[in-house]
């Protein structure tokens, strides 16, 4: 199969793939998702084969309206209704309990309870539309390596392995969707995984908010199942660096050339600017602020990663607000190696 490379004006030919069964990785807001009908058990079994995921691990179900999601979601919440109002479309995953035979158990991985958002993308809204079926879309990477966030990014993982690409530039957040648990309301509301939308913003809509022990290293199992998987990971090791600091940074910068391994740096661009030197990779995310760190995050792996890096320093950052989802994310890739 060769893989296509479609932009916004290609929506209808992207949407008769999805109806035909065929696989479309699609851009967000946040990363780009494979896509697939989710009501096509086999269409859905491919997106697990092209990715090589974990076959328990559910899919979020994307929709376009509000309408969709009724379709699948009988009884919504006052909750979820002002949630919705306020969040989407945007970067926020609700999980509902379901009916039985709603969707093929492979997009809920056999669970009572199915993931859905809307994301922020008006090509992918437009597809979702003409599909006129709910798409399933995990990120469009291979199982285990950093979320792409440019279509190149998906053809480098998976040229020939998919029908087409819809195109619509890099992603303006960088890391995926808050995933929030409403699927048990004597609990609660829990945040099963942080992403752009915060702890903070969701407790001003619905005031509880609770967040899942296992993110914050109390419990061993992870509620989405997709967390306790290997993660983000480029085949460099990772280091983060926690301080914004250039002493810091010269000091991990000496601990690599001890090593003797190829050493590449992500950081921000007044750090950038003192490290270069030419026996390292350097990276710069511009300006110090949490955006840019989280939006450059997987781009920058990937990218020091195909330069033939062995080591990777990356900026750590406050775990406060968007810090949360950025720290989570870089732990997993730095398989928690911190240069203290
Ligand atoms: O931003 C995003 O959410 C991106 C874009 C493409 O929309 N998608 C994404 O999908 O990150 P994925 O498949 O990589 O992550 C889905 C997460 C996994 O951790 C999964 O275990 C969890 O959501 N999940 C899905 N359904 C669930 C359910 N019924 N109960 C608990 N967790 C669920
Ligand atoms: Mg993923």
């Amino acid at each position: 199969m060769t893989t296509k490379m479609l932009t916004e004006q290609d929506i209808a030919t992207a949407a008769m793939a999805i109806k035909t069964g065929q696989l479309v990785a699609f851009p967000t807001e946040t990363v780009y998702g494979l896509g697939a009908n989710a009501l096509d058990e086999t269409a859905v079994k491919k997106v697990y084969q092209a990715k090589g995921r974990p076959s328990d691990n559910p899919l979020i179900v994307h929709v376009s309206s509000v309408e969709m999601l009724r379709n699948y979601v009988k009884k919504l919440s006052e909750a979820a209704l002002k949630l919705i109002t306020t969040f989407w479309p945007g970067p926020l995953t609700l999980i509902f309990s379901i009916e039985p035979d709603t969707f093929p158990s492979v997009v809920t991985g056999g669970l009572s309870t199915a993931a859905f958002r809307m994301p922020d993308n008006q090509c992918t809204l437009r597809l979702i539309e003409a599909a006129g079926v709910p798409i399933v879309g995990p990120s469009a990477n291979t199982s285990g390596r950093p979320s792409p966030t440019t279509a190149q990014h998906v053809a480098h993982d998976l040229q020939g392995k998919i029908a087409f690409i819809l195109d619509d530039g890099p992603t303006k957040i960088g890391v995926e969707s808050t995933v929030l648990d409403l699927s048990e309301p004597e609990q609660g509301p829990v945040i099963l995984r942080p992403g752009a939308i915060t702890q903070a913003q969701l407790a001003a809509v619905i005031n509880e908010v609770t967040v899942d022990q296992h993110l914050v290293g109390a419990a061993e199992t992870p509620k989405a199942p997709g967390m306790k998987y290997k993660h983000y990971s480029p085949e460099a090791t990772v280091w983060i660096v926690p301080e914004v600091s250039n002493e810091k940074w010269q000091a991990a910068v000496a601990f690599g050339r001890q090593q003797q391994q190829k050493i590449g740096l992500l950081l921000p661009e007044f750090l950038a600017k003192e490290m270069i030197d030419e026996d390292v990779l350097v990276v710069s995310y511009g300006a110090n602020t949490v955006e840019n760190a989280t939006k450059a995050l997987f781009a920058g792996l990937r990218n020091l990663d195909e330069q033939g890096a062995d080591l990777i320093f990356v900026q750590g950052l406050p775990e406060e607000g968007l810090g949360i989802a950025y720290m989570n994310r870089l732990k997993k890739a730095a398989n928690r190696n911190i240069f203290n």
